[in-house]
Parts: structure tokens; sequence; C-alpha cells
């Protein structure tokens, strides 16, 4: 089979079949940076989660929560992000177009500045440089800070709110209370999957730079002095991950991105290897990926120390998940402006927790694992979506050759049965050979055909997506072969 899929050929699978497509598009006020998930898009993004819940939040026996959207300014002047959360942006003096500084200077001269720079550097960079206008050539006002927080106004005199632009506020201001109800003891992972909403200046790529977007956060609470007692290492210790050290991501095992000092200790190691053991069941491939360490100046506002997971797609190497180890930053900002106690016992002892956070980017991971599970495969004039069958929407398509000579009915009956036990598609028109195709495109692992044999001995045709290899099962084994194929692993 061919690959040579990209991101337009990604984007094409998307409207057609109903993954993505852009919210509003019937409008022309429609805002950029909206994206909304369609039936096959939902089906996916549902079955990423329960292997996400499978393979780190139970395997861990982390806690779940499900916190509000909306919350009160008190949370991010504690944060740190109403200071802090800012872009650097330009805006024309002619035109009044904005844009974002660094990407507006990487793009022009091809010099990195990380968007936390002091603002002079921006400034000089641009006048150095002579950077004008993209649009009308203009020159440039100095640099400013934009927020990133999208402001509400609450009830009739609109106190002032914001949307979250993380998931892990309500984790760490709910730390107290779920500690305590939940008979805590460290460390302890908390974890929620929501929306979260960052007001970007120049959202692009659909679902690789949006305004409202699906976070799956978890944030493990830890006693700082015991990040190389780690009872669960030894699970994980000869799985290999793949650290950029220097040029190229090197391909190591846990134990020895411990001892050699590239992984800080055994506790984040643990971590970024049931990580990388999560994402190698997605189906991406895991080659191509790396765990980069990030700068000073790359680094979020609240973390210590930095990685960022990323992989390699056709359009560049994509962050999907920002391990963070946010040390007691949160923690006790929090118990400063609240004035309350976020202190817990370990064992005797009174800690303030730290925090080692594995923040996941929902809507960029099904990017690239439909990337990553495109394939062209021309010799069958095919596009074919390899999901791991766990993760497609459609488990199989039950499809009768014919409507008529009863087979329409027998198709009916096998899909009731069928669709109570996976997720089913029932396609009764068009050639057989197209709607074929259709279930390749939405990753489908299995078609089942009715025809006129199945009425004298009850066997239907059973093709598999991959190999297109055909046989005839009884119906009363599709149950057990189907169910066998598609459970998780
Ligand atoms: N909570 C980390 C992030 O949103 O990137």
């Amino acid at each position: 089979m061919g690959s040579n899929m990209n991101y337009e050929s990604v984007m094409k699978l998307a409207l057609e079949r109903g993954f993505y497509f852009p919210s509003c598009e019937v409008y022309s006020d429609a805002q950029a940076g909206f994206w909304e998930y369609g039936p096959s898009g939902v089906g996916l993004k549902n079955k990423f989660l329960e292997l996400w819940r499978r393979e780190l939040i139970r395997r861990d026996g982390m806690l779940e929560i499900d916190g509000s959207q909306i919350m009160s300014k008190s949370v991010f002047e504690a944060s740190g992000h109403l200071g802090n959360f800012a872009d650097p942006i330009i805006r024309c003096t002619k035109c009044h177009s904005t844009f974002r500084a660094d990407r507006t200077i990487a793009e022009i001269t091809k010099i990195e500045i990380p968007e936390s720079a002091e603002l002079e550097e921006f400034d000089s960079a641009i006048s150095q440089n002579n950077i004008k206008c993209p649009k009308c050539k203009g020159d440039f006002e100095n640099t400013k800070n934009f927020n990133m927080m999208f402001r509400v106004g609450i009830g009739p005199e609109e106190e002032e709110a914001y949307l979250r632009p993380e998931t892990c506020q309500s984790i760490f201001v709910d730390f107290p209370r779920l500690f305590k109800t939940m008979r805590g003891k460290l460390p302890l992972g908390i974890a929620q999957v929501g929306k979260s909403f960052r007001n970007e200046i120049a959202p692009r790529q659909s679902l690789l730079r949006l305004r409202e977007f699906y976070q799956a956060e978890i944030e493990v609470f830890c006693n700082p002095a015991k990040l190389d007692e780690m009872d669960r290492f030894p699970e994980i210790q000869d799985t290999v991950i793949r650290v950029q050290t220097d040029s190229e991501p090197v391909p190591m095992t846990c134990k020895e991105a411990v001892k050699s000092g590239v992984i800080p200790n055994k506790f984040v190691a643990y971590y970024l290897g049931i990580l990388t053991e999560f994402y190698e069941k997605t189906g991406i491939d895991i080659t191509k990926s790396r765990f980069r360490k990030l700068g000073d100046k790359e680094k979020a506002f609240y973390a210590e120390v930095a990685f960022d997971f990323e992989v390699e797609t056709t359009i560049g190497w994509l962050e999907l998940v920002a391990c963070n180890y946010r040390s007691d930053y949160d923690l006790s900002n929090h118990a400063k402006k609240s004035n309350e106690k976020f202190e817990v016992m370990d064992n005797d002892e009174k800690v303030l927790p730290h925090v080692f956070e594995i923040s996941m980017g929902i809507d960029r991971s099904l990017y690239t694992i439909l990337e990553h599970s495109l394939r062209d495969d021309r010799e069958h004039d095919r596009i074919v979506l390899s999901l791991k069958p766990y993760l497609s929407p459609v488990n199989v398509g039950i499809l009768s050759l014919v409507k008529k000579d009863g087979l329409k009915e027998k198709a009916d009956e096998i899909f009731l049965n069928v669709k109570r036990k996976c997720d089913a598609f029932l396609d009764h028109s068009g050639a057989i050979g197209r709607r074929y195709r259709r279930l390749d495109e939405i990753g489908s692992p299995f078609a089942i055909t009715i025809d006129h044999q199945t009425l004298e001995d009850q066997t239907v045709t059973i093709r598999k997506r991959d190999s297109m290899e055909q046989s005839r099962i009884n119906i009363s084994d599709l149950d057990s072969v189907i169910s066998s194929s598609i459970s998780f692993p």
C-alpha cells in the first residue's frame, strides 16, 4: 500500500465522512478556530477516551472529575493566568491588522523567538529586519501582550469570570475536598476531560490550533521528597521511550533514561512510560514520537521542568501532550489566595504536594491518529483508514447484496442483533464495491454481506478491511468473531 496521505487528505476525509467540519459554516460571520465533530469523529473521540481511561486512569487508580468551564476571577488571579497568559501581538499602524509577533517574525526571517520572550526582543527583531505588515506593508506599533482568556459577564451585573484556559484549575481548587472525601494517598492522580478556551490570535489548521478545544488532563499530586520511590516503576522500566537529547530522538528504556539522568527521576519516567504505551495502542507510529525537554523560555510560566510529547506528521512535529512538573506552584498560590489549607498528610509527614501534569490535546491526537492511519491503496483504488479496530467509529458494516428476495429483511434482523453489542452500520443501497469503500474510509474493520446463500445455510460473507480477504462464517459465530477483534487490548 502506498502512503502519500497528508493534511489535505485528512481534511477531505474529515469533511466527507463526518469526522469534523467548521462550526456555523452556513453563516458568513462564522469565526475561525471553532470546529465540530460529526458522528464518525464523536465515535473515534469516545473510543480514544475509553482507551485513555483504561491505560492511564484505571491502570493507575486515578480519580476523574468533571468541573465547570466558567470559573471565577480569583482562580485565575491565583493561577497567574490573568497576569501571564498572554501572546505577543503586533498591530499595523496603517491597516490595523494584528499578528502574533513570534510567528510573523519566524515566517519572514526564520528567526525563532520564544513567545515568552521580553517584548523588546520582538521589537528589535522587527526593526533590525525591517519587517512590515504582510497585508499592506505598513509599520508595526510596539509589541504588546494580549491575554488569551475569554472573559464572560455573570448575571445582570456582568460579574467578571472566565472560560477556563486549561481544565486543570478545577483539579487544583478541588484538591483539598477530593483528597479528604476520597481518602486520598500520595501519589494521587486526578484527571479531567473537557473543553478549554483560548482566544488565539491566529487559529489555524482545523483541529491543530483551536479557540475551543478538548483536553484530557491528569495532575499527579506527589511528595517531592519521594520522586525516586515509585513502587510501580518496575511495570514500565523496560518500556522504550524516545527522548530528544541532542538533534535526534534516542530510543531508550525508562530505566536507562533515569540512570543516565535524561529523565530526572523514576516518578516522571513512570508517567512518560505509561503515556508512550497508551499512544502505541492508539495506532500512532511511535517511532515518529519524541519527548522534548523545553528550554527555560519555551516552558509555560507555571512549569519547573517540561517535556512535550511530540509526533511527526506531514505538517511537522505536533505537540500532543505537555508533561509539566508544576511543583507546588498552583497549590501554594491557591492556598494563599483562598486562605484554605492545601497541605495533606503523607504517612506522618505534613506536605504541600507537588504536581506532575500530563496535559493531552485530544483534537490534535485525533488528527494525528487519522493521518498515521490513512492509506492510499492505489492497487485496489481505495482509501483505507486502518484504525485500530477498538478505535473505529464503526466496528462492522451490515450490507444486503440486493434489497429483494428477503435479503433486506435478513440483513435488518442481523443488524438488530449486532448493533446491541457494537457500533454497526446498516447499508442497503448502492453498488456493493462502493459500499465497501465507504466502510474502508471510516475505518470499519469488518463488512458483513447477506446474500442468497445466507437464506439457505445461515452463513454470511465477512470481509476484512486491511487484507480485503473474504470468508464465510455462520451467523451464530458473528458475535464472537467481531467482539474478540474489537475488544480493547
Ligand atoms: N494545563 C496545561 C496546558 O493547558 O497546557
